[in-house]
């Protein structure tokens, strides 16, 4: 049976050895897009891709390279978040940021790099696979743009020191964490060749789900364990960002990020297949202190 940390594993191995062996002037740049995709991260977006193609199919194997390539452009979002011109942090999954350690220039570019990889993986694959492979970089390319996650870094840069208004925030979340997650749901099931009810409803699990993720996020910078997180709490404050726990506390953010969790597994339950193991990440996401 397809498990959680079954796909973890053969995520953490692809990446492991992607960049292994790679020599020549360009070095570094390989040594630090490796360290930060390397350092460890939990892969829930790869995970969420192959999850919503088994529901289709079983040789989720296959598309491995496909969800890897997320995660590439997850982590190119992460060192580029890090840098002192956006969130100033030094820590990130548990280690010292990319340009703590290879200078602010090599992080900027291995960010870029590792976003142009993915997509020269993925374009590899929509040759090999065809149609619904180009159906789901589509959702992909747009999820990680202007439109979708940069604009929300940018909303959420320019909005610091600032009060802003609900559907700002809102905005922010939506966009910044949002439309990847909700991409990573959406380009499994469409490789697998869901239909477009199925897709309507996975859709909003996958809003839903990037809405809660980065409710809980926040509601982590305030309370979590920095050695269990393993990034620095309080970065949010520090950067006057204005958050759901400023905008309605703790224990109200706790309760919003439940509520919209059970709205994630009522869309799952009314898929016709098998969602336990969808059901079980996403109680985790809710859950989780890290
Ligand atoms: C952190 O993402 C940044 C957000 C978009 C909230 P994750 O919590 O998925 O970080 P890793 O990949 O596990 O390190
Ligand atoms: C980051 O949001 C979202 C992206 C990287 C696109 P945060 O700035 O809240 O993420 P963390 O808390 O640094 O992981
Ligand atoms: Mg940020
Ligand atoms: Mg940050
Ligand atoms: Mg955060």
């Amino acid at each position: 049976m397809i498990t959680v940390n079954l796909i973890k594993r053969e995520i953490d191995e692809y990446l492991k050895g992607y960049f292994e062996d790679k020599q020549g002037l360009n070095k570094e740049l390989f040594d630090s897009m490796s360290y930060s995709l390397n350092i460890g991260g939990k892969r829930i977006r790869p995970i969420l891709t192959i999850l919503t193609y088994s529901l289709y199919k079983d040789d989720w194997k296959k598309v491995i390279p496909f969800a890897a390539a997320i995660e590439m452009i997850h982590t190119y979002s992460l060192i580029h978040d890090d840098l002192p011109c956006m969130d100033d942090d030094d820590l990130r999954r548990g280690k010292p940021t990319n340009h703590k350690v290879f200078g602010e220039a090599v992080a900027v570019l291995a960010g870029d790099a590792l976003l142009n990889e993915a997509f020269n993986i993925i374009i590899k694959f929509s040759i090999k696979e065809g149609r619904a492979a180009l159906l789901a970089t589509e959702q992909l390319g747009e999820a990680a743009g202007a439109n979708g996650m940069i604009g929300g870094q940018l909303v959420d840069i320019l909005s610091e020191n600032k009060s802003i208004t609900k559907d700002e925030l809102y905005y922010i979340h939506e966009h910044k964490t949002g439309a990847l997650i909700k991409a990573s749901v959406l380009a499994g099931a469409i490789l697998g060749g869901a239909d477009k009810e199925e897709l309507v409803l996975l859709e909003k699990y996958g809003e839903n789900l990037g809405l809660a993720f980065q409710i809980k996020d926040d509601i982590l910078d305030v309370e979590g364990n920095k050695e269990l997180i393993g990034k620095n709490i309080n970065s949010d404050a520090e950067n006057h960002k204005y958050t759901f726990v400023s905008l309605l506390g703790l224990e109200d953010s706790k309760a919003l990020c439940k509520q919209i969790t059970n709205n994630c597994i009522e869309s799952l339950k009314s898929l016709k297949y098998n969602t336990v193991v969808m059901e079980e990440l996403t109680n985790f996401l809710l859950e989780r202190n890290y």
